[in-house]
């Protein structure tokens, strides 16, 4: 039987901890599915079709069985619309759990046929989040280490005039 997973996320942008989770996410499943949440109720500083890019260009040392994609909606619904039995989830710390199980809670309410698998994210990876990695970006601070290659020239091409302090 093939097991299939969603790895359903902002991903604005992807960060190493994103990377790390999906990178080992792969290597449990026979088929992995990024998914690129479009959230009407977010201003996101990279459009859904740039962090598909992004993420697309990150994993593609990973192998064959990983994609990725933009997706509308419940993530239960994009599981199901790729045959995903399980949805993938990184916990980086205590603070993650609590929205995370809500989350899960609420995903089995709705789909009882999709369960959630959480990874617990690398240690070294533990500290990092897109919106930190944003902020270090846009104040000129480097980003090396803490996203995927792809993601820090995005960054870069973005914040132009931040190393210089302008
Ligand atoms: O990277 P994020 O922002 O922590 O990811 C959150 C995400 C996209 C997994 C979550 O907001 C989500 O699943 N949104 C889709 C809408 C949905 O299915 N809501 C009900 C379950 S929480």
């Amino acid at each position: 039987m093939s097991r299939v997973a969603v790895f359903p996320g902002s991903f604005d942008p992807m960060t190493m901890a994103h990377l790390d989770v999906a990178r080992r996410a792969a290597a449990l499943f026979d088929r992995l599915i990024i998914g690129v949440l479009h959230n009407p109720k977010k201003a996101p500083l990279f459009s859904v079709e740039e962090r598909v890019a992004m993420i697309q260009a990150a994993v593609d040392e990973f192998g064959q069985n990983v994609e990725v994609s933009g997706f509308d909606g419940l993530t239960v619904e994009f599981a199901e619309r790729n045959g995903a039995g399980f949805i993938v989830r990184g916990l980086r710390a205590v603070s993650d759990f609590e929205a995370e199980l809500q989350m899960a809670h609420t995903n089995r309410r709705l789909e009882r046929s999709v369960d959630t698998v959480f990874l617990m994210t690398a240690l070294e990876f533990g500290y990092l989040s897109s919106t930190l990695a944003k902020e270090v970006a846009q104040f000129g601070g480097d980003v090396a280490g803490m996203v995927p290659a792809p993601v820090a020239e995005a960054l870069a091409a973005r914040f132009p005039s931040s190393r210089s302090g302008t």
